[in-house]
């Protein structure tokens, strides 16, 4: 029975997987542990290759899950996935000191704390060559975290830490598992102060990939804040689409005004204005409020066509209701913020249910594979051709005719 979880959210860390593997094996070597991959279908494979390396290593479990994204959902489907009563979870860029992890057990073992965070920021402890607007980035969440947390913390922002089971299924049901930040998300999560310990280390260099971390990260953060301030209360998704649709409307008036020179009628110039406005919403909801779905290439044109026919529909039910409120006795300006808002939910409840579902990733392990035994392959279907041949009856015709036949 295992006794800690090691968890590993990966998107895209094929590169440093096998060294991962051997530090924390190294790391470990006196614990019963497993090692749990919790990879969001990585285009570059990380799943398949950890399955690989899974074959001559029993204590590697892989979860992948597909048509998900999110590093806070993917570390808590790791916890869920396990038995083990402690739980660590570390990066899978060799960022994070595995060596400290004995350490790190070792204190919730005394009883005294129910989680220990690796620390960046006390003595002993550090950022490492960390640019200076991420150092600054990451004060900034550690004082706005403050706001929402009972449990004081020299680094809540740390993605590297062991908690002890017991205390993680007591806020499992309360997370929020938006964006980056899942132990800000855990210790806002509880009711009460959790009893944390720290140890120091130095937060390494990334040796293959890029970070994944980026502007968006940022917003992200607050709408965890939002929602732990707001107790859930609030959908932030639609926060963050109801923001960009109001930058519509006010991109509408200025187009319109730009317009009105034009000597265009105004149906004319609306319905300029219009499309454009429908446009950028797409594309500022692919990049920003969608951005974990985001979709690409042909997607994003079916999408495009599939949300400027909701929107048309959208502002259909707008006009209507706000007509009809306003012809039942309702003054202008209440009845058109209604229409605005029905029309605004239908669009959010389209896009959200079906625009921004329609992403699919190519199986890139197939091509892998097939590039890698292309040999093997040539022969097995040289193998079945003649296999095929010996069993065909005389007279009848060749399996390549019947192959033409079917297409
Ligand atoms: N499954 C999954 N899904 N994994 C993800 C996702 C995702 O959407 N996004 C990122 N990851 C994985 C990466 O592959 C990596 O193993 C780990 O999560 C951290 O991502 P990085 O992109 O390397 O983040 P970072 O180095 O900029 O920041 C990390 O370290 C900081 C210091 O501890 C994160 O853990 C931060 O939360 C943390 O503050
Ligand atoms: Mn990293």
């Amino acid at each position: 029975m295992p006794e800690v979880a090691v968890v590993v959210p990966t998107l895209n860390e094929r590169g440093n997987l096998t060294a991962l593997v051997e530090k924390v094996d190294r790391a470990l070597i006196h614990r019963d542990y497993e090692l749990i991959i919790v990879d969001d279908d990585s285009e570059d494979d990380t799943a398949s290759y950890a399955r690989q390396l899974a074959q001559s290593n029993p204590r590697i479990r892989i979860v992948q899950r597909i048509g998900r994204r999110g590093l806070s959902s993917a570390v808590v489907e790791g916890f869920l996935a396990t038995s083990a009563p402690y739980l660590a979870v570390m990066d899978g860029d060799l960022q994070h000191d595995e060596s400290v992890l004995p350490q790190m057990l070792a204190i919730l073992e005394t009883g005294q704390a129910d989680l220990v965070v690796g620390t960046r920021n006390t003595l002993g402890g550090s950022v490492g060559s960390f640019a200076p607007h991420r150092v600054a980035l990451s004060s900034l969440g550690r004082s706005l975290s403050r706001i929402v947390c009972k449990t004081e913390l020299s680094d809540p922002m740390s993605g590297f830490f062991v908690i002890r089971r017991t205390v993680f299924d007591e806020v499992a049901h309360n997370l929020s598992l938006t964006g980056f930040k899942i132990l800000v998300d855990i210790i806002a999560s509880s009711d009460k102060p959790i009893r944390a310990g720290e140890v120091p280390y130095t937060f390494g260099e990334r040796q293959y990939g890029e970070s994944k971390l980026d502007t968006m990260v940022a917003l992200e953060y607050i709408l965890l804040l939002v929602d732990k301030l707001t107790s859930g209360w609030v959908p932030t998704t639609y926060l963050t689409f109801a923001a960009v649709g109001a930058s519509g409307v006010l991109l509408n008036a200025l187009l319109l005004r730009g317009l009105s020179e034009t000597g265009l009628t105004f149906a004319v110039r609306q319905t300029i204005a219009g499309a454009v406005v429908i446009g950028c919403n797409f594309l500022l909801n692919n990049s920003v409020t969608f951005r974990l779905r985001r979709l690409r290439n042909r997607q994003r044109l079916i999408g495009f066509c599939m949300f400027f026919g909701a929107c048309a529909v959208g502002l259909m039910l707008n006009v209507r209701l706000t007509e009809l409120l306003n012809n039942g006795g309702l003054n202008a300006s209440a009845a058109a913020a209604a229409g605005i808002l029905a029309g605004s939910a239908w669009n959010y409840l389209v896009a959200s249910l079906f625009v921004w579902r329609i992403a699919r990733r190519a199986p890139a392990h197939r091509e892998v594979e097939s590039l890698q035994s292309q040999e093997t392959a040539d022969m097995t279907a040289s193998l079945r051709r003649l296999d095929q041949q010996l069993k065909q009856p005389i007279g009848s015709p060749k399996p390549e005719t019947i192959a033409h036949s079917r297409d």
